[in-house]
């Protein structure tokens, strides 16, 4: 239904709350001189206006609300469910602590320190992604002729969707896929097929932040372990994901959080 039906009201609100969060932005940093623009995405972007390719300032708008709606709440998702799988896998949260040590006590990991330092930590993040891959029902696709796909044919103008939290719970490719096991994504593990794996999609329409996403939720993932160990409160049950845009959990998280001073020497 079109946006501007009477009970779309909310719809309308939302995207103009949106919409003028981006504005002021864009507006407060065409308002700085030039020589204080701080090196960012959104700086990037108003400097990609200059090339000979005409990027007009309604584009960086949209690329604005692009990432914004595409990059924040998936990554902030995932960064919730790897908090959970840490905390309750404590060797896990060990091992990946361990590694810490590599990266100057208190600060934030700098970009060489990544991702080759802190392989483990970014397995934990990519065996996450396997159990609970917040973006699970962005792949859909419409068939523009008729494919065979096993024994199926689907004809065309079909319109279907990829299961990939189904295919990243398959025991085929992923042994005993209940349970959080890092090391299936370390680079001596046993290759998993091509396309069994596809938390950011695959294919000519693949997330075009993913690197972007795995660097930022490293850097968090990092300064977090650094700084507290986190474990499940005694008696909570496993969150139920649910699908709410994201894969979410149904209920406000709670874990333990406590400093981590005593547990990186
Ligand atoms: C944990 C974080 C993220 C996950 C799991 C994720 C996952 C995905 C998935 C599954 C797709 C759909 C691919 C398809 O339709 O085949 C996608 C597309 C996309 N993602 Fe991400 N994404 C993440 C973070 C980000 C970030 C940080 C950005 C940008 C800053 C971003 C930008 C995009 C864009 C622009 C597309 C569309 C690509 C296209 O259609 O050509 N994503 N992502």
């Amino acid at each position: 239904m079109p946006d501007w039906m009477p009970w779309k009201h909310e719809k309308r609100r939302a995207l103009r709350t949106l919409k003028d969060l981006i504005e002021r932005h864009l507006q407060n940093r065409l308002k700085l001189a030039r020589d204080a623009w701080p090196d960012d995405l959104l700086t990037r972007l108003l400097e990609s206006r200059e090339d000979a390719s005409a990027f007009s300032l309604q584009n960086v708008r949209d690329e604005c609300m692009r990432v914004f709606l595409a990059g924040h709440e998936t990554t902030a998702a995932t960064l919730v469910w790897w908090a959970w799988c840490l905390a309750s896998n404590p060797e896990a949260q060990r091992v990946a602590r361990g590694e810490l040590h590599r990266v100057p006590q208190g600060s934030a990991p700098a970009v060489e320190t990544l991702p080759a330092e802190l392989d483990y930590l970014a397995q934990t993040i990519k065996e996450t992604l396997r159990r609970y891959p917040v973006a699970p029902l962005l792949i859909s696709r419409r068939t523009i002729r008729a494919i065979q796909l096993g024994e199926w044919t689907l004809p065309a103008r079909t319109l279907f969707m990829i299961p990939v939290h189904l295919m990243h719970h398959d025991p085929r490719w992923f042994l005993d896929p209940e349970v959080f096991r890092p090391e299936r994504f370390a680079p001596d593990a046993p290759e998993v097929p091509r396309g069994a794996y596809i938390a950011f999609g695959a294919g000519p329409r693949v997330c075009l932040g993913q690197h972007l996403a795995m660097t930022a939720m490293t850097v968090i993932a990092a300064m977090l372990l650094q700084r507290f160990v986190l474990s499940v409160p005694e008696g909570s049950a496993p969150p139920r994901p649910v699908l709410n845009v994201t894969l979410r959990p149904d209920q406000p998280m709670h874990l333990a959080i406590t400093r981590a001073d005593a547990a990186i020497a």
